[in-house]
């Protein structure tokens, strides 16, 4: 778990105190789970704070907004700028980023087509979700929670309520005393981590699932995918069954909170020496480095932070 502290948080435009950025307890996406939101990093680099992959990041949010008929009243690059602007504010690196995109205001009633849209941004001190020790590996359970099918709740929009999935699989997994879970599809197939997508390495080449095993299409997944065609491995976007999770040479988790965290353990399982194994290491290294400012190849992965004065206040549109 992550406290969240900060100093100011973005909303609508105003930016506000952290003890004093409140909604009310009547608000339509705390009931119903109907809020979309991000996970984003910023990071230390040479030329000051960098948020990692930004653009994509609201993309997403934007894409997860519209799917549940929510449309946020700013444009990509109000939000981008909005992220940026909240990151200065709160002047902390590495940071978590969370915008988020919800209906505040008191409204109860499931088809809440009307209310009005909002968008917040904090930035909180940036914690390892799986450990402070996780680079070294984790152990994880395979869940007895499986992910809905995207028949049910599509999961290429980031929303809050697929998070109840996550919590249920999470929970389980933490009470039996493993790191994470791993939830499988409706087909049996591996899916995805609570936060974070599955990648196995056989033979010199990885595997992953795709959007069929109903996964959030992760940004360091495709981060991940960049770095390893790059260095000359073949990448497979494919269903992955349990048997080859087991007997898999090395695995990793990916995410923007987790970062990259090999997996030593599935249940009972070791998995392959239960130490990072080279390709992982290979494929860690280069993060590190891209993640920092660190490699010219990646450079475009990171958003400069503006030391801002204080932005003028936007008007809503
Ligand atoms: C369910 C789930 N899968 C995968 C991911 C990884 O996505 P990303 O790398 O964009 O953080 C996340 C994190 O947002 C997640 O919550």
């Amino acid at each position: 778990m992550m406290a969240a502290n900060g100093r100011k948080i973005w909303m609508d435009g105003r930016m506000v105190d952290f003890a004093d950025a409140r909604v009310h307890v009547l608000n339509h996406s705390l009931h119903y789970g109907v809020s979309v939101f991000e996970g984003i990093r910023a990071y230390p680099t040479p030329e000051g704070a960098g948020v990692f992959r930004l653009k994509e990041h609201v993309a997403r949010l934007v894409t997860s907004a519209w799917f549940y008929h929510m449309t946020i009243p700013y444009s990509a690059e109000e939000i981008e700028r909005a992220i940026l602007e909240t990151q200065a504010a709160n002047d902390i690196v590495p940071s978590y980023i969370r915008p988020i995109v919800y209906r505040g205001e008191p409204a109860l009633g499931v088809k809440n087509l009307q209310g009005k849209v909002s968008l917040a941004v904090a930035a909180i001190p940036a914690k390892k979700y799986l450990g402070e020790g996780s680079e070294a590996g984790v152990r994880a359970k395979i869940s007895p929670f499986r992910k809905p099918h995207s028949d049910a709740i599509p999961s290429f929009a980031k929303s809050a309520g697929n998070y109840i999935n996550s919590y249920l699989a999470g929970a389980d997994a933490a009470k039996d005393g493993y790191e994470e879970a791993i939830l499988l599809d409706q087909n049996g197939f591996v899916a995805e981590g609570t936060g974070e997508n599955v990648f196995i390495v056989r033979k010199g080449e990885l595997f992953t699932p795709g959007l069929e095993s109903d996964i959030l299409l992760g940004i360091t997944r495709d981060s991940v995918i960049q770095i390893a065609r790059d260095l000359g491995y073949a990448v497979h976007e494919k269903a992955i069954s349990v048997n080859e999770l087991l007997s898999a040479d090395e695995a990793f988790f990916t995410g923007t909170y987790a970062e990259i965290a090999p997996i030593k353990d599935v249940g009972h399982y070791g998995i392959g020496t239960r130490t990072p194994g080279p390709v992982t290491r290979k494929i860690m290294g280069i993060f590190a480095q891209a993640i920092k400012g660190g490699d010219a190849k990646y450079a475009d992965w990171l958003t400069p932070v503006p030391r801002l004065a204080a932005a003028p206040p936007r008007a809503r549109r």
